[in-house]
């Protein structure tokens, strides 16, 4: 019996193929490595010491999906294959829609003609798009997506939920994930971005590692307590753990359930920069920049719903994030490009 991870070799997919080795699965991974590397699993066969099975296919190839659910036998799927960057999305919307919801259909289509019925996916706290309220439950409407790949997330959302109302048997489990940050604590694996980051924490080791010079910060004007954007980081391997959670929640045939993953604090940018200098002992270069179009004042998680019933719950805090984040960059400047 396997879990076929899809995205698997990228960055929260990896952590999530550790925490599911460790914790007794069999894991297959199914990636076209568009945003990714294979020398992400040979990494994490060192961390766990089992094999992952994988195929470097794309979600959209039929054939290559009837091939793996005839020949692997699957349980589960955790789909997180899909493209994320925003500011891509934007100007390449055909192929963020193509890959993100065509792909999906394929992969459902296939998943229920071969009778496997239980799916995880990684959706986002962009659904929410400018929060109704904060803390964010789960309750909070959905909002207007700024962006297309917002519009993937949310669609897909609606999609799987439709599919599960009219087929009881499915069981869905959307996953709002808030930011993810940080590495696996040996440092071998974590994120690895193509080009220049978008993300406020590899641009941070970037700019410690000294590849770039210094952080813009988008906006110092927020309705925040320092006037820049608050967020809900959470450690990339607690966000993991909460799949391996949500695996035993599919168990149960939950049909339909939607968790918010986040740790319920919010930190500015300028407390990031603060934590991080305090974690590593490097300075952090920056200068003040407009705001980014598209960005929210605040956005953190009331993760209460995932604690009562996933027991699930954030470990680490905002120190290990640094820190964990740094150790990977700092012994892998150039990622996974050995
Ligand atoms: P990532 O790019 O590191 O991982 C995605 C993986 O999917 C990559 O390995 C890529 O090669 C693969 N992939 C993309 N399109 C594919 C296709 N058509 N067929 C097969 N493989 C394909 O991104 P990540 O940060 O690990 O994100 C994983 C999932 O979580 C994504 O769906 C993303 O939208 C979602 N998510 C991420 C964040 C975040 O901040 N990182 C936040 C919320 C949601
Ligand atoms: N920021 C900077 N400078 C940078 C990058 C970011 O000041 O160079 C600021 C942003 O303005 C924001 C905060 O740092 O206030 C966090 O920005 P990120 O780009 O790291 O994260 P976002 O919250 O904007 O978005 C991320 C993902 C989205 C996802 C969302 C919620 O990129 O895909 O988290 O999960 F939808």
């Amino acid at each position: 019996m396997s879990i076929l991870v899809t995205g698997g070799a990228g960055y929260i997919g990896s952590h999530t193929v550790v925490e599911l080795q460790n914790a007794g699965y069999e894991v297959v991974v199914l990636d076209n490595l568009s945003n990714s590397s294979k020398e992400s699993l040979n990494r994490i066969k060192a961390i766990t010491g089992k094999e992952t099975v994988f195929y470097q296919n794309d979600i959209n190839d039929r054939a290559a999906l009837m091939e793996i659910f005839q020949k692997e036998k699957i349980t589960s799927c955790i789909h997180f294959a899909g493209l994320k960057a925003v500011g891509e999305s934007v100007v390449k919307p055909w192929e963020y829609y193509q890959n993100n919801i065509a792909g999906t259909l394929v992969l459902l289509d296939e998943m229920r003609k071969h009778g496997i019925k239980n799916i995880i996916f990684s959706s986002s706290a962009t659904v929410y798009g400018d929060p109704a309220f904060i803390p964010i439950t789960e309750e909070c409407p959905k909002g207007t997506c700024t962006n297309p790949y917002g519009f993937t997330k949310s669609m897909l959302e609606q999609i799987l939920t439709d599919m599960q109302v009219a087929d009881p048997e499915w069981n869905v489990i959307l996953l709002r994930y808030f930011n993810p940050i940080g590495a696996h604590a040996s440092g071998t694996i974590g994120e690895d971005p193509n080009g220049i980051p978008n993300n406020l924490m590899p641009f941070i080791t970037q700019v410690a590692v000294g590849k770039l010079k210094e952080l813009g910060i988008f906006g110092n004007d927020y309705d925040t307590p320092d006037g820049t954007g608050v967020r809900d980081y959470i450690h990339v391997v607690d966000l993991a753990n909460g799949h391996v959670k949500a695996l035993s929640k599919i168990a149960e045939n939950c049909g339909l359930k939607i968790y918010n993953l986040g740790t319920g604090t919010g930190y500015s940018v300028f407390e990031i920069i603060k934590n991080f200098e305090e974690a590593t002992g490097i300075k952090i270069a920056y200068s003040m920049k407009p705001r980014r179009q598209g960005d929210i004042a605040s956005c953190y998680a009331n993760a209460d719903k995932a604690k009562a019933e996933l027991d699930w719950q954030a470990k680490y805090g905002i120190r290990e994030m640094c820190a964990d984040a740094w150790r990977w960059q700092s012994q892998n400047p150039r990622g996974y490009g050995v």
